[in-house]
């Protein structure tokens, strides 16, 4: 399994934004990384903890920064936001009851989404942003 990299071309250009897009990779490789290791299924579990709790901390900050600046696009890139998490939130429930859910390729499903998430929704706020003077 090969680990993922973080790159300027998956920059947002606003500085906070890209480096929570960093840590969600590392927490997500990071995760990878146990799972190569045969990590057992408490920290397995604790690391996706750890994951969804960054996740919702980083989509709460991504709303504070464009409800601040008025961003029209906000209430439906927070209904992604809710969607993606729930979607999450259910994946990582079905893995701690044992429903036969595979972790690894949840894992890619959700690198996958994350990048597509912030190559196609996240960057639509950046010019907006920026023009409000939020690098
Ligand atoms: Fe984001
Ligand atoms: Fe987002």
């Amino acid at each position: 399994m090969t680990l993922l990299t973080w790159n300027h071309a998956c920059s947002v250009s606003i500085r906070a934004m890209d480096d929570q897009h960093g840590i969600l990779m590392d927490a997500i490789n990071e995760l990878r990384q146990a799972l190569i290791r045969g990590c057992g299924r408490e920290k397995i579990s604790e690391l996706l903890d750890q994951l969804i709790e960054f996740t919702r901390m980083h989509f709460s900050s991504e709303e504070q920064l464009m409800a601040q600046t008025g961003f029209p696009g906000l209430e439906e890139h927070r209904a992604e936001h809710h969607r993606m998490l729930a979607e999450i939130l259910q994946a990582a429930h079905r893995l701690q009851y044992g429903e036969g859910l595979q972790l690894r390729p949840l894992l890619c499903g959700m690198h996958d989404g994350f990048l597509e998430h912030i190559e196609s929704i996240d960057r639509q706020y950046s010019p907006w942003l920026r023009e409000r003077g939020i690098r």
